[in-house]
């Protein structure tokens, strides 16, 4: 993707349009959730409003979209698709997890989330969280957020940098990787998404750098999830959510990496369980009654025809349930 200093041709605006996500998974999301008039959703992460613009029809003009997202700048996309909805709608800025959780009672019928950065956040070399285009080590997906993912690489201990990269991007070389950065560190502080890149290149065996994908994948999504705590804040947005659906409100989540799927599918299926009595005991003593209702058995994932049009949604799943 270029840059708008290296199109001249093309306008600021033209250039948004030509980095805009495209929602994944949208029929299939709309359809679960299945919104009707005068009910009030809850769009956790906004990103452009893909998901929300095909949502919006369905609530009608008496019906309320609150969109969510932790990342500034989606205010130009709020404001075009607010224009177009047939419903009235409103933009909050910050985690989800918290917005939720200044929710007093049950007054949500629908809560969806689409986690994971959106391709303007991917393809603005400036954000940095790209491994495709050096740029600064950055991956704040709120800008006034404290830590960068530098200030990761600059100062965690090796021990740590090390777990990092095992436990949230599944990453074998680790400890060799972690070696490698605290070795380049102690000559020169990191500062961008290239320097990082090298290391990781050079850190894992020769064979390893040409498989599938490039190398620094895992290590990317690895500091991204830290940096802005991505799983701590599924889990409590998963918990709030439920807490201020109504009964019959529906919660739908798409993920995009097996460590968030999951999360999502424990909860649901926690809440849509039973008796979780160890089987052979001859009756019920535990007492636990089903909280929700799971509205697909599995996880949807894109069809074929989708993930050749858009190879991002690949890793998508989709799971939803509603409230009892
Ligand atoms: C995959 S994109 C969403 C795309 C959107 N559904 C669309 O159709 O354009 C994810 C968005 O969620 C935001 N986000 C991720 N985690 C968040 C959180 N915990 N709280 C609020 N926003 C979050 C990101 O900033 C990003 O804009």
């Amino acid at each position: 993707m270029t840059s708008p200093t290296s199109l001249p041709l093309l306008d600021y605006c033209e250039y948004e349009m030509a980095l805009a996500h495209t929602p994944v998974l949208l029929e299939e999301l709309v359809e679960l959730l299945s919104p009707s008039r005068g009910e009030v959703a809850f769009d956790a992460t906004f990103g452009a409003g893909g998901h929300a613009a095909a949502v919006a029809p369905g609530l009608g003009p008496d019906g309320l979209l609150i969109a969510c997202d932790r990342d500034p700048t989606v205010e130009g996309f709020f404001r075009d698709v607010a224009c177009a909805a047939p419903c009235r709608m409103k933009l909050v800025h910050g985690n989800f997890a918290d917005v939720l959780a200044r929710r007093q009672d049950e007054s949500l019928d629908i809560v969806y989330m689409d986690l994971g950065v959106s391709s303007m956040q991917l393809d603005r070399r400036e954000r940095g969280f790209s491994y495709a285009y050096d740029a600064p080590l950055d991956m704040r997906m709120d800008p006034a957020a404290e830590r960068s993912a530098a200030d990761l690489v600059n100062e965690l201990p090796e021990e740590e940098l090390k777990a990092i990269f095992r436990r949230y991007g599944e990453e074998r070389y680790a400890r060799e990787i972690a070696r490698g950065v605290v070795e380049t560190r102690s000559r020169h502080p990191f500062t961008s998404t290239g320097e990082l890149v090298e290391v990781v290149k050079r850190s894992i065996p020769t064979p390893a750098r040409f498989g599938a994908g490039n190398p620094a994948r895992r290590v990317f999504q690895a500091l991204r999830i830290v940096i802005n705590d991505e799983l701590e804040s599924l889990a409590r947005g998963l918990d709030e959510a439920y807490r201020v659906l109504r009964p019959g409100g529906r919660l739908a989540v798409i993920s995009f990496h097996s460590l968030e799927d999951r999360m999502v599918k424990r909860f649901l299926r926690g809440q849509a369980a039973g008796c979780i009595c160890p089987p052979g005991l001859p009756q019920c003593v535990c007492g636990h009654e089903p909280t929700m209702r799971l509205l697909a058995r599995r996880a949807v994932v894109p069809r074929q025809r989708e993930v050749e049009a858009n190879p991002r949604s690949k890793a998508a799943k989709l799971r939803a349930a509603v409230k009892l």
